[in-house]
């Protein structure tokens, strides 16, 4: 572990590839969130992570019973749009991130209406500002019923502390970080807050949140920071996912 650290920094030339092969937190099927736009958007995308070294690459579009209300065929048949025009190679599949609403709680009653990707990860977010009331609740509901929940970007949220995070983690949610948190791209407190958790361990996952050719190149830039090298010495979930 410690090798890998000091072989990240002893090149003295921009580090460019990720050390991990699976990403599964992105927005790469096209019109259906806030992410890329066309196939082609996602193609350009999906080859610029093979370059970086990703060979896996689960995409989470949002589901949120307000603003984006997608469902398990609308999010697949976008993905096999992408999917056709990818070399045979690429792996390239879909899951989804999900809100944490009224909606999102029902159908954690009823199996098989929400994507996971592998042993029954389940990738969702929060209200970024107030914490959800019943959130303790619902991450009961969520282990109870079979699922390993995953947790977007702790970093971000303005009700997360050091505590908070601890007690969710100790209640069996994972907390995948947002990766370009750690270059300020959401603001000094997420930076502030991501750089902590790394420093604690508490980091079990990472991800690109992709949702632009723009935002993906940024990673480049991560991948120069000593907090980046400092969270790939962690025992991600993108290190230990199938790749074939
Ligand atoms: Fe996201």
């Amino acid at each position: 572990m410690v090798s890998r650290l000091i072989n990240l920094f002893s090149s003295g030339s921009r580090i460019t590839h990720l050390p991990y092969p699976v990403d599964f937190h992105s927005h790469l099927v096209p019109g259906i969130d806030d992410g890329v736009k066309t196939v082609d958007d996602s193609v350009g995308i999906l080859s610029f992570f093979e370059q970086l070294g990703i060979k896996r690459c689960i995409t989470t579009p949002h589901v949120m019973a307000d603003t984006y209300p997608n469902t398990p065929d609308l999010i697949n048949s976008g993905m096999a749009a992408v999917r056709a025009q990818l070399q045979p190679t690429a792996r390239f599949e879909a899951a989804a991130e999900y809100y944490l609403d009224e909606k999102f709680v029902q159908m954690l009653d009823q199996p098989g209406s929400l994507l996971t990707f592998d042993d029954r990860y389940l990738l969702f977010e929060t209200n970024f500002v107030s914490e959800p009331f019943n959130l303790n609740e619902i991450i009961f509901k969520m282990t109870v019923a079979g699922y390993r929940p995953v947790l977007a970007h702790p970093e971000r949220y303005a009700y997360m502390t050091i505590q908070k995070a601890e007690d969710i983690r100790n209640r069996g949610v994972l907390l995948q970080l947002n990766l370009l948190s750690l270059i300020g791209f959401y603001g000094r407190p997420a930076e502030t807050m991501a750089r902590q958790l790394i420093d604690r361990n508490m980091i079990d996952a990472v991800g690109s949140d992709a949702h632009s050719m723009a935002q993906a190149r940024l990673l480049v830039d991560v991948m120069q920071t000593r907090s980046f090298a400092k969270a790939m010495e962690l025992p991600l979930l993108n290190y230990t996912l199938a790749v074939a």
